[in-house]
């Protein structure tokens, strides 16, 4: 279906054609010079109509489970990877049809599965977890934490599963730079170097910015270089957030304003439904034509139409006061959400839109009554 601007109401996903190929062109570049492969990480962002362009760029997708292996097989093709911390058994030969290689998290997942992996003729891999943690603020998003069930300690490793593991993968990562990955490979070398060198290919997981501004892109090659020399090893990344980067908007409008301390303005879109991590990470979304409170002529709490009281996006300023029917456009909102939007109080789910290279819109998606009421 297509459709002009005008047609589209508000609140919808806006995705960029060229925004995110600007993302593609440089995660291609990195492939290239690196010699590794990169995999769309769906968690992040499984809008499959993007995926014939996406695949011109990367060599395949990651998934999370059954769903995901499915949707990247079906619709992306390339190499198809999954990773779950626990496989269940009545979805596991449906996964060996989708999948091409089949990551477990412990030593007893592998004893469980991994024979039963490689007579499908599928790669077996591990998710280590070199307990190096790098990144400050979001232990929700650490993998090393103390206590994490993700991933098996050098403690728990267990050569008696070395015979059917063809490769080694780490996940550790969240919005960071080479530098971080530089300090995880120094402890993963450090605690499981003496296995890498019997595998086939070594993952590195997701979490690496590659396509923010500041990323050093020369590093993470110099990293993957020497890595795939002193262990001849293929590798391989999972980034979500780096391959839609900047690349989405959400577009939503003023509903109507109230006051109580401070000027609020109630949006179509909500952050408990459409914008979760807003609230769990947490973080205040940058919105076009903005300002910090006070740093414009006027201040405005933007808030969601739910019950909850906490739905709240944050505190922005304006150059004008707002009013119902304005415009509101949240920036960088491709990833981790239209994957997590959930339809709480009837919320209608937010439309997706897609703008091409040349400006047109085309309406990929739209959702009613039905899409809320065939999930309860
Ligand atoms: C195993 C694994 N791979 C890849 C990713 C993608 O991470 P990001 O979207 O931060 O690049 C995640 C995110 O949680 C993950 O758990």
């Amino acid at each position: 279906m297509s459709s002009g601007a005008a047609d589209i109401s508000t609140p919808y996903f806006l995705v960029d054609e060229g925004l995110l190929k600007k993302n593609l062109k440089i995660l291609k570049d990195v492939q290239e010079r690196a010699g590794c492969k990169i995999l769309l990480a769906q968690k992040a962002f499984s809008m499959y109509y993007a995926y014939p362009l996406l695949r011109e760029y990367l060599a395949g997708t990651t998934a999370s489970g059954l769903y995901e292996a499915r949707l990247g097989h079906e619709e992306f093709g390339g190499e198809t990877h999954v990773f779950s911390p626990a496989y269940r058994q009545e979805e596991f030969e449906e996964i060996l049809t989708y999948a091409d290689d089949i990551v477990f998290n412990s030593p007893d997942q592998v004893r469980r599965y991994g024979r039963r992996a490689k007579e499908a003729g599928k790669a077996v891999g591990l998710r280590i977890n070199p307990e190096c943690s790098t990144q400050e603020g979001h232990a929700i998003y650490d993998p090393c934490a103390p206590g994490s069930r993700l991933g098996t300690t050098l403690d728990n490793f267990d050569e008696g599963i070395l015979p059917l593991l063809d490769g080694l993968h780490f996940h550790t990562l969240c919005e960071q730079g080479a530098d971080a990955l530089e300090i995880t490979v120094k402890a993963v070398e450090e605690k499981f170097g003496p296995y890498l060198s019997g595998m086939k290919w070594l993952n590195l997981g997701g979490g690496h910015h590659i396509t923010r501004a500041d990323y050093d892109v020369e590093l993470l090659i110099s990293i993957v270089r020497r890595l795939k020399e002193k262990y001849q090893v293929e590798i391989y990344l999972e980034p979500g957030e780096a391959v839609v980067l900047n690349a989405g908007f959400l577009v939503s409008s003023v509903l109507e304003t109230v006051s109580n301390g401070i000027d609020i303005a109630i949006l179509d879109t909500s952050a408990a439904c459409h914008m979760p991590d807003v609230l769990e990470m947490p973080y205040r979304p940058p919105v076009r034509h903005s300002g910090q409170p006070g740093e414009k002529a006027s201040t405005w709490r933007l808030a969601g139409p739910t019950c909850l009281a906490g739905d709240v996006i944050g505190d922005y300023s304006f150059d004008q006061p707002l009013k119902p029917g304005d415009p509101v456009i949240f920036e960088d909102m491709a990833l981790y959400t239209m994957v997590k939007t959930n339809t709480f109080n009837g919320m209608a789910l937010p439309s997706i839109v897609w703008r091409a290279e040349d400006g047109t819109k085309h309406l990929v998606k739209q959702f009613g009554y039905e899409d809320f009421k065939s999930r309860l």
